[in-house]
């Protein structure tokens, strides 16, 4: 009692010290009121006022009125009353993956008119969805999905004319899809809208046709797994925007529109499972479509179309029971992409032919139960092939294992698990281990599919295109995941991929509430990209409760006690600081002057000042409040040196921090002679250095921001940004001439020392700016006579005869240069897997055989896009004479220009011409966006309403 009088007398000294009290909070009274007999909720829940005690999960605007409530995953019991619609001022809410709220959504939902995201995925909701959704008029995003609401789907959601987003799929929705009618608004009035997911309900009835026009921007549809009934109207042919069709599962009858090829954009189209009668659909001039299934339909017996064969994008083929007869063409397999056919259970008869053309990437013919009597099969394949039930496999003359009936359905053949290259520790009971083998608490789901267009589910390529995207979107987003695992992948009986992830905390072995309800948010609200094999998708997360890591019971009494004693502490240490900090000012003073370089500042005077040109002095306090005190979520990267954190000055603009770290920092002098000379290099494919911070023994150099991220990032898919042939080699040429510049034009020529596709940045144009140059001069070990540990630290691009004999030239800066130019050609990292890219590439190249034998080591991505490789041979050259082991055997950086600009005018590309395309011409590029997926578009825009800091406010 004495101990908590004391703390409450020091808890009033200091809040009269500071001046400030507690008040009520509007906002406070009512979230109370609705979480009254709510269950779990978070710890720092508080006291009366959300907006001034930081509640986890909750964010104010700046007069104290709750705008976001994100609680994705908090294990959260209770309902939601009528008591939520006070909080007025509310944008983004945000209860997913809470199973255990359970209950109708309050009728009067719809007074809440400043909702942006209303997203209760997979929940206990129950009931009808409130017709007041409907006056929601700036939603952008709802998301009913997984829940248990019953009724029609209301026709007032038809008023959401901002709707971005509309998922009300797996819940038990009965009735017909509402349509206006000049008396009631329906979903034909959509026409912003671009998801309609519907999937996995009992809606019955005909679909209007009303429902579809040409000024929609649908570009997912997706109705399968109702009851629908009748025709699958001639309007859906008239939305072009679409890319993805899913109206399988149903109960579709007639015939199919015979436009339906006018949808040139769709890549994924399914119409299995209904009763679909009259021909086979025509569906020559669908020229992306990557996987089409018009499977076990009544469609009348007809020859296997022709259409297939000129659709050069095609992977997955179902025709199985679609009535196909007659002979298969033997060009049948040979469209370059595909993966899967299945065929099963037609009459196809005749021989089978399988030529030398046929795909490389096959992985399953499925024929079994046809009418095929011969067999000439193209000896060396290592594709699945299924004969089983065909007369061929009875006539007693042939023991294939293709004729083995062994029951397999497609896709079950390969479950993924990720590889791990380390030893698996024994973890305790609840935790698991990582792909990097840490023992931790992960957070799991399922992440399903909608609409997938993978067809060999064990190839590892898609699921490392996954699991770093993840990564980069997370990283990007400052949220602690370490690690991404992806298990039991699996074709559900809904058609959709169904995944096991797991997320592993970075530096804990758990995470905390804040992380858990931003992960969940960044998946529910669909704020993350997948690859598009992976499109649509839908996370449902497993509870977590780990919160706290791994529980020790203790008494309670112990606990109050230990709370009381570290809250007074706490306090006597706040007290304390402030007036240590006071003194250490006064100490940090004294020391100033006694520093000669204390005059370092913009108005300066002394004969010490650095000579600058262009390059602005920083204080310690300015970087410090511009990165908002070094903030975790202001930190972007990490270097030999020390950190980088991006910062905001008074003017708005962005910048990137290097802080050296001690250890890593030089004498005033030399500091003072390097900024000199950084300071005098302008070159536009430089990054460029703003200015400095020598202040408080600190060494910071302050550079301009470039938005777009890394090279490798670009390369490795982490940043959205898909990079061309055309544009990998501008890249390349425009990092040529800002090595070119360092080597041949900066006085004294400056080697770079660490040429990396980390270091090379692509600003908001996709321009190649080299950063970090003169880093390791700056930062780097001085030890007088030693080559730098930093570029030690960089494996894989460093020089051999650097290495060997310590002796530094440019022509090291040139051997990096073309490990670079490997990576932009394979995608790879230098070395991946305990492989040396230079290496590999050497014993590959036969310059003999079609891309000199390099096919299988290229990005997929330049064979798969449709430009052609203008200038690959010349470029595998300069490649190659890059990475020469002798440097007087590497070219010079003029002639690597040279030849740059030579395949640029090979491709009929001005080598001069400024880029102007913008990153936001490229799909998924919405790394910096922390709002919405597709946020190219600009109906979407969040300004306050998102959780996650945007990168411009400080
Ligand atoms: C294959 O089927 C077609 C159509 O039913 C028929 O016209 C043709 O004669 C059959 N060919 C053979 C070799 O059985």
């Amino acid at each position: 009692m004495m101990l908590l009088r004391i703390s409450l007398s020091l808890v009033f000294i200091c809040i009269h010290v500071w001046g400030t009290t507690a008040q009520t909070n509007e906002d406070g009274v009512a979230l109370k009121a609705l979480i009254e007999g709510w269950k779990n909720l978070p710890k720092s829940w508080t006291g009366e006022d959300p907006c001034g005690s930081r509640w986890e999960g909750i964010t104010c605007n700046n007069y104290s009125r709750i705008i976001t409530i994100t609680l994705a995953s908090m294990g959260l019991t209770g309902q939601l009353t009528e008591d939520l619609t006070s909080l007025s001022e509310l944008q983004t809410l945000d209860l997913s993956y809470n199973k255990g709220l359970t209950g109708p959504l309050p009728s009067n939902i719809g007074d809440l008119s400043k909702l942006t995201s209303l997203i209760l995925v997979g929940c206990g909701f129950s009931g009808r969805i409130p017709d007041s959704v409907g006056s929601l008029n700036k939603l952008i995003s709802l998301s009913l999905n997984s829940n248990s609401f019953i009724g029609q789907v209301p026709a007032s959601i038809g008023n959401l004319k901002h709707l971005y987003w509309l998922d009300l799929s797996d819940n038990q929705l009965t009735g017909s899809i509402p349509v206006s009618d000049g008396s009631k608004p329906g979903l034909d009035l959509l026409v912003n809208t671009k998801h309609f997911h519907f999937g996995m309900n009992q809606l019955s009835g005909e679909i209007p046709p009303s429902l579809f026009s040409s000024g929609m921007k649908l570009i997912h549809v997706l109705f399968d797994n109702n009851k629908l009934t009748g025709r699958l109207p001639s309007t859906l042919g008239l939305v072009q925007t679409l890319t993805a069709v899913r109206f399988d599962r149903n109960f579709l009858s007639g015939a199919l529109p015979s436009n339906l090829n006018n949808l040139t954009k769709v890549t994924e189209l399914v119409l299995s499972n209904n009763r679909l009668t009259g021909p086979v659909p025509d569906l020559t001039g669908m020229d992306m479509l990557v996987s089409v299934d018009l499977s076990n339909n009544n469609f009348e017996a007809t020859d296997v179309p022709l259409w297939f064969s000129t659709i050069q994008t095609l992977k997955t083929v179902n025709m199985e029971r679609t009535g196909l007869v007659g002979q298969l063409p033997v060009t049948f397999f040979d469209f370059p992409q595909l993966q899967t056919a299945i065929l099963k259970n037609n009459q196809l008869n005749g021989t089978l032919e399988i030529d030398s053309g046929y795909s490389r990437y096959l992985q399953l013919i499925d024929l079994q139960n046809n009418s095929i009597s011969n067999v000439k099969v193209e000896s060396g394949y290592n594709y699945t092939l299924r004969l089983a039930d065909n007369p061929f496999c009875h006539n007693g003359l042939v023991a294939l294992s293709s004729c083995n009936n062994n029951g397999q359905e497609s896709g079950s053949d390969a479950s993924y698990k990720t590889p791990v290259f380390c030893v698996v520790p024994e973890c305790t009971s609840g935790q698991m281990s990582s792909s990097t083998c840490k023992c931790a608490y992960p957070y799991t789901g399922i992440m399903i599919v909608r609409a997938p267009s993978i067809s060999a589910l064990g190839n590892e390529k898609y699921y490392t295109a996954l699991q770093t995207t993840l990564i980069g979107t997370f990283v990007n987003l400052s949220l602690p995941v370490e690690a991404v695992s992806v298990n039991n992948v699996s074709m559900n009986a809904f058609g959709y991929l169904s995944m096991h992830l797991a997320f592993f905390p970075a530096n804990q072995d758990h995470f905390n509430r804040t992380a858990i309800s931003m992960i969940g948010f960044v998946l529910s609200n669909q704020t993350y990209q997948p690859p598009p094999e992976f499109k649509p998708y839908v996370f449902e997360a497993e509870g977590y409760t780990h919160f706290e890591g791994k529980h020790n019971t203790s008494h309670t009494g112990a606990i109050i006690g230990a709370i009381i004693g570290i809250s007074i502490l706490v306090l006597l240490l706040v007290c304390a600081g402030g007036y240590a900090y006071h003194q250490k000012k006064r100490v940090v003073k004294a020391k100033q002057q006694a520093n000669p370089f204390v005059s370092w500042d913009s108005q300066g005077t002394s004969g010490d000042v650095p000579q600058l040109k262009g390059a602005r002095f920083f204080t310690f306090n300015e970087v410090q409040k511009c990165t908002n005190n070094f903030s975790e979520a202001n930190h972007v990267g990490s270097g030999g040196y020390g950190k980088v954190y991006r910062g905001v000055l008074g003017d708005g603009m962005i910048v990137a921090i290097k802080r050296s770290q001690q250890g890593s920092m030089q004498g005033s002098r030399e500091f003072k002679n390097e900024i000199e000379l950084l300071s005098r290099i302008h070159h536009k494919n430089l990054v460029k250095l703003i200015g400095f911070c020598f202040d408080r023994g600190e060494q910071m150099l302050v550079y301009e921001f470039i938005p777009n991220g890394t090279l490798m990032d670009s390369l490795l898919g982490k940043s959205g940004i898909q990079l061309d042939w055309i544009r990998r080699m501008k890249v390349a040429l425009g990092s040529a001439r800002g090595l070119q510049y360092l080597h041949q034009l900066a006085d004294p020529p400056i080697i770079h020392r660490d040429i990396k596709s980390n270091n090379i940045l692509l600003d908001e144009c996709l321009n190649a700016k080299v950063a970090d140059f003169g880093l390791s001069r700056l930062f780097g070990d001085t030890d007088k006579g030693y080559v730098t540990t930093q570029v030690k630290g960089t494996m894989g691009y460093l020089d051999p005869e650097y290495f060997m004999t310590n002796q530094l030239t440019e022509k090291s800066d040139i051997f990096s240069f073309g490990v670079v130019l490997l990576e932009i050609l394979t995608a790879r990292k230098p070395i991946q897997l305990g492989k040396f890219i230079v290496k590999q590439i050497k014993e590959t190249v036969d310059t003999t055989k079609d891309l000199y034998n390099l096919g299988e080591m290229m990005d997929p991505m330049l064979l798969s896009s449709s430009t052609m490789l203008v200038g690959f041979e010349k470029f595998v050259d300069l490649t190659l004479k890059c990475v020469e082991e002798f440097g007087a055997d590497r070219p010079s950086t003029g002639e690597v220009v040279k030849e740059l600009e030579n395949i640029m005018k090979l491709a009929g590309m001005n080598p001069d011409a400024e880029s102007t395309t913008t990153s936001q011409t490229y799909d998924g590029s919405s790394r910096q966006s922390f709002g919405h997926p597709y946020s190219d578009d600009s109906l979407v825009q969040y300004n306050e309403g998102i959780p996650f800091k945007k990168s411009t406010s400080n």
